[in-house]
């Protein structure tokens, strides 16, 4: 039958259904940085995400303006603007899912670390927000109230990654509200880019094109693990260790070609908007949503590492698999068989990104 005589049958209203809203849960995003470059084209995207029924965009200035223009979009969302940290409550209570790109960029010959003593204090100020608005799941069992403290998925952008997770780790903690499976740093451009790298490359379609970036998120830190590639292409060893340099150094080549005005924003807006729709899948039930994500691990040494997340976020909806503590990340991926090249990348990065996550639990504990 065709779409016509279907959405005209007595049992249109299946069809129907398919589409309409109230199929979907009611999920709030919040952007927190949302007048800033990322987060206006990041505040966009959100907005043509039809998963988005409430969009709060918050910055500490000229959010009205943007949430004026991004409201005006004939799509689900509703999109209020707070302005001003006396408007952060009302930005974050409720929100299923915190996105941060608030800070400084980088400029010509700034490393990522270098945004550390001003990014540092404004992430910690914002996590300390979330440990207070972002919401409660309380339930009652057999008439007793448990209350389980789920703080809202966090997306963490601002740089320097590496240390910005341990920090809003350390603040949540503090707050005792920290659930490991519920922050995530966001290292979702790294693979965008490698994907982007190899598919010119290899000569490959880029969209069939999959590359695990794992690691963190700052030069070396960054290790794309190209032997894991899909589809498969025969690359030499030399081409290899181009493309390993050119995704470790993408963020840089963005900034010298702005040359003073920032960092990437568009493709780091394209990348957040990937990763805050795998959340929402995944908190509606979705099932094997897997994305490289930096997060709490066991898979090295290290404490944060970023790695293949698979099936995250079982639905915080269902009570008893929020009861069962399934409500995050269900398990951190292995990082599967690595090239003697790959081993020796893991290796090299480790002092670094262990004294970057350091340098952040330090500075939250001060
Ligand atoms: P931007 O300067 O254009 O925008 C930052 C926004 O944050 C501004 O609107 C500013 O008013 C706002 N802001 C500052 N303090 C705030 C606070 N306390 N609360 C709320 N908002 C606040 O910078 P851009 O280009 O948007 O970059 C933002 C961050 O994202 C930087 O730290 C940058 O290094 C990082 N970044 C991360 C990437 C990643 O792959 N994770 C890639 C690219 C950038």
């Amino acid at each position: 039958r065709s779409i016509k005589s279907l959405a005209t049958s007595p049992s249109s209203h299946i069809l129907r259904r398919g589409y309409a809203s109230e199929a979907v849960p009611d999920r709030k995003v919040a952007v927190l940085g949302a007048a800033g470059g990322i987060g206006q084209p990041l505040a966009l995207l959100m907005k043509l995400n039809p998963l988005v029924s409430s969009l709060a965009l918050y910055d500490i200035a000229n959010t009205p303006g943007v949430a004026a223009d991004v409201g005006h979009i004939n799509t689900r969302s509703e999109v209020s603007g707070y302005s001003g940290e006396a408007e952060l409550g009302k930005a974050l209570e409720g929100a299923d899912v915190v996105i941060i790109p608030a800070g400084v960029p980088r400029k010509p010959g700034m490393t990522r670390d270098d945004l550390f003593n001003i990014n540092a204090g404004i992430v910690k100020g914002l996590c300390q927000a979330i440990a207070k608005y972002c919401p409660h799941v309380s339930i009652e069992i057999l008439l007793k109230q448990v209350c389980l403290y789920a703080t809202a998925l966090v997306n963490m952008i601002s740089n320097p990654v590496n240390s910005t997770v341990p920090i809003a780790a350390e603040v949540l903690k503090k707050a005792g509200k920290y659930d490991e499976k519920r922050l995530f740093g966001v290292t979702t451009l790294d693979v965008v880019r490698a994907k982007t790298f190899y598919a010119g490359k290899a000569k490959v379609p880029v969209a069939e094109v999959n590359v695990p970036v794992v690691g963190g998120h700052a030069g070396i830190t960054i290790l794309p693990l190209f032997s894991q590639a899909t589809p498969k292409a025969n690359l030499s060893d030399a081409e290899i260790t181009a493309l390993t340099k050119r995704t470790q150094d993408g963020g840089t080549e963005v900034v010298e070609a702005k040359a003073g005005k920032g960092s990437a924003t568009l493709s780091m807006a394209y990348a957040g908007a990937i990763f805050a729709d795998a959340c929402l899948k995944g908190l509606n039930g979705a099932p094997d949503v897997v994305e490289c994500s930096y997060v709490q691990s066991t898979i090295t040494e290290l404490p944060f590492f970023a790695s293949k997340v698979p099936r995250c976020f079982a639905p915080l909806s269902d009570v008893a698999l929020v009861r069962l503590g399934k409500n995050g990340v269900e398990e951190v991926l292995g990082l599967g068989p690595l090239s003697d090249y790959e081993k020796e990348g893991l290796e090299k990065l480790k002092p670094e990104l262990q004294s970057s996550i350091e340098k952040g639990i330090k500075f939250a504990n001060q």
